[in-house]
C-alpha cells in the first residue's frame, strides 16, 4: 500500500495550544489568555495555556520531535498577538517575527515544508474588545494581519492556511458562546461571524492573488472543520435530507460560497428563513451577500483543506418549539451509533473520512485535497503504549490508500493532529491527541513518542504502509 510518490506526511500544532509565553517579549494578550485568566470553570480545572508545551522556548525540542518522525510538512499557526500585540500593524513585535523566522528557517533548513495558519481561534483581545467577528471592521484588520504576513514570511512560506475552522469557530464562540469572550448569541451570532469570516478569507486571498502570488508562488486556502453524516435509517427519505442539510449547515455554508458560486447553500437559506419568520424576524437572521460580494468571495481558494475527527448518525428532528439557535435551524437529531468506539466526543470511524473525501471530491470538482489535522484523544493519564490509537491510525491510513487508488481522490498531504500532547481548548489538558507525549508536571516539559509516533515514523519512511489492501 505505498502511497503516490511525494506524497506529504505531516502534523500539527496551534499558537494557544503548545507555546505558553503569553506574555513573553512584549506580546500582546488574546481572548484565551484573558478568558483563561477570569476562570470561573468554563475550562477544565480552570488551566491556562500560560505555559502549556513551551514551545515559545523550547522550539529545539519540537523540531527533535518533528525530525524523529520524519515529517515532511509541519502544520502549525502563528499567534497574532505576538506578532501584531494589539493586532493592527501600528506596532510591530520583532521577537515575534524572530520567533516564528526560526522555526520557518530550521523546517526548511531540515527538509520540512511548513503549512502556515494565520488563525487559529486566538484573536488578539484589542480586537475582541472592538466586537471582534460580529463586527465587519475585522475584515480589514484580518486582511491588514493577513498581508503583513504574507510579506514577512512569505518568501519561504508558500502554503498557507487563513483561518482555521471558522465553521466550528463561528458555532462555538459566537453563538454558542463556549469560547472566548463566553458571550451566546443564540440563532443570530453564529452567521453574523460566518458572514465576516468568509469575507474576510475572502479579502485575503484576493490580497495574495494581487500583491504576493507572482513574486511568491504559492498557495492560500482555510482549514474547515468537517465530520461525516450517515442517515439514521438509509432508507428513509427524511433522514436522508436530514444527513444533507447536516453537511450543507456545518461544511457547505462555508465550502460553497468560497468553493462554487459565493453563496450560502439553498437549503441553508431556506431553513434560517422559514425558521426566521415563524419566530417573528422582519427577516432571514442568515445575512445576505450582495452580488458584489459573491464576485469576490467565489473562487476564492487553491486547494480544500479538510479536518476530519469524527462520524455521527442523523435523523429529522423538527423545531416544534421554535427554539432560536443555529443547531435548531438545522432540524436534525445528532446522535453516534451505539456499535462506534467513543473516545472522548470522538467516535472511531476511520471509513467515515473516505466517504466525506467523496462527497468533497464530488461536490466541489474533484479540487487538490489536504487533510490539514485528524487524530484520536486519550484520556489522562494517557498510556505510552497507545497500540489501540495506532490501529485507528493505522485504518485511517488503509482508507486514505483505498481513497487515492479506487476513488482516486486528489489527496496530497495528511497531517495528524497533533505533534504533542496540548491545551485541549475547555477541556484543558485532560484529554491527550500527541504524537509525543508531554509531562505538563515537569518544569522542563518533556517529549516522549507514543507507540504511534515510533509506527508513524515508520509509514512516513515507507511512504505507506507494508502488505496490500
Ligand atoms: C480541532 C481544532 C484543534 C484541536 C482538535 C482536537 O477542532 O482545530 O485545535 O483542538 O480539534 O480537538
Amino acid at each position: 500500500m505505498a502511497f503516490p510518490e511525494g506524497f506529504g506526511w505531516g502534523a500539527s500544532t496551534a499558537a494557544y495550544q503548545v507555546e505558553g509565553g503569553w506574555d513573553a517579549d512584549g506580546k500582546g494578550p488574546s481572548v484565551w489568555d484573558t478568558f483563561t485568566h477570569q476562570g470561573g470553570g468554563r475550562v477544565f480545572k480552570n488551566q491556562t495555556g500560560d505555559v502549556a508545551c513551551g514551545s515559545y522556548t523550547l522550539w529545539e525540542e519540537d523540531l527533535k520531535c518533528i525530525k524523529q518522525l520524519g515529517l515532511t510538512h509541519y502544520h502549525f499557526s502563528l499567534s497574532w498577538s505576538r506578532l501584531l500585540p494589539d493586532g493592527t500593524t501600528g506596532f510591530i513585535n520583532q521577537k515575534g517575527i524572530d520567533y516564528y523566522n526560526k522555526i520557518i528557517d530550521d523546517l526548511l533548513t531540515n527538509g520540512v515544508t511548513p503549512i502556515v495558519t494565520l488563525y487559529h481561534f486566538d484573536l488578539p483581545q484589542a480586537l475582541e474588545d472592538q466586537g471582534g467577528w460580529l463586527s465587519e471592521a475585522i475584515i480589514e484588520s484580518f486582511d491588514e494581519y493577513a498581508q503583513f504576513c504574507f510579506s514577512t514570511f512569505g518568501d519561504r512560506v508558500k502554503q498557507w492556511i487563513t483561518i482555521n475552522e471558522p465553521n466550528l469557530f463561528a458555532l462555538l464562540t459566537y453563538d454558542l458562546g463556549v469560547f472566548p469572550p463566553g458571550v451566546p448569541h443564540h440563532g443570530t451570532g453564529g452567521y453574523q461571524a460566518t458572514h465576516n469570516l468568509i469575507k474576510a478569507h475572502a479579502r485575503s486571498w484576493h490580497s495574495y492573488d494581487s500583491l504576493f502570488r507572482k513574486g511568491q508562488k504559492g498557495m492560500v486556502s482555510l482549514a474547515l472543520f468537517a465530520g461525516w453524516v450517515e442517515p439514521a435509517d438509509p432508507n428513509s427519505a427524511s433522514d436522508q435530507e436530514a444527513a444533507q442539510r447536516a453537511m450543507a449547515f456545518h461544511l457547505d455554508i462555508f465550502a460553497k460560497p468560497i468553493f462554487i458560486d459565493g453563496d450560502y447553500p439553498e437549503v441553508v437559506k431556506s431553513q434560517v428563513a422559514s425558521m426566521s419568520k415563524k419566530q417573528g424576524y422582519p427577516s432571514s437572521r442568515l445575512p445576505e451577500f450582495t452580488e458584489e460580494e459573491k464576485r469576490m468571495i467565489k473562487g476564492t481558494a487553491d486547494f480544500f483543506a479538510v479536518q476530519y475527527y469524527s462520524s455521527r448518525l442523523v435523523k429529522y428532528r423538527e423545531n416544534d418549539k421554535g427554539e432560536l439557535s443555529f443547531l435548531r435551524d438545522v432540524e436534525v437529531e445528532v446522535f453516534p451509533d451505539p456499535s462506534w468506539i467513543k473516545l472522548d466526543w470522538v467516535c472511531v470511524v476511520p471509513w467515515g473520512l473516505r466517504k466525506l473525501l467523496n462527497y468533497i471530491k464530488d461536490t466541489y470538482n474533484n479540487p487538490v485535497i489536504y487533510i490539514t489535522e485528524n487524530g484520536f484523544p486519550q484520556g489522562d493519564p494517557a498510556s505510552l503504549d497507545d497500540t489501540q490509537r495506532w490501529e485507528y491510525f493505522r485504518q485511517t491510513f488503509q482508507e486514505l490508500f483505498k481513497a487515492i487508488q479506487l476513488d482516486k481522490i486528489n489527496l496530497k498531504v495528511y497531517c495528524a493532529w497533533s505533534l504533542l500532547d496540548n491545551f485541549e481548548w475547555t477541556q484543558g489538558y485532560s484529554i491527550r491527541f500527541g504524537l509525543f507525549h508531554v509531562d505538563f508536571d515537569n518544569p522542563t516539559r518533556p517529549r516522549v513518542p507514543y507507540t504511534s509516533a515510533k509506527e508513524y515514523a515508520k509509514i512516513i519512511r515507507n511512504n505507506g504502509l507494508e502488505g496490500h489492501l
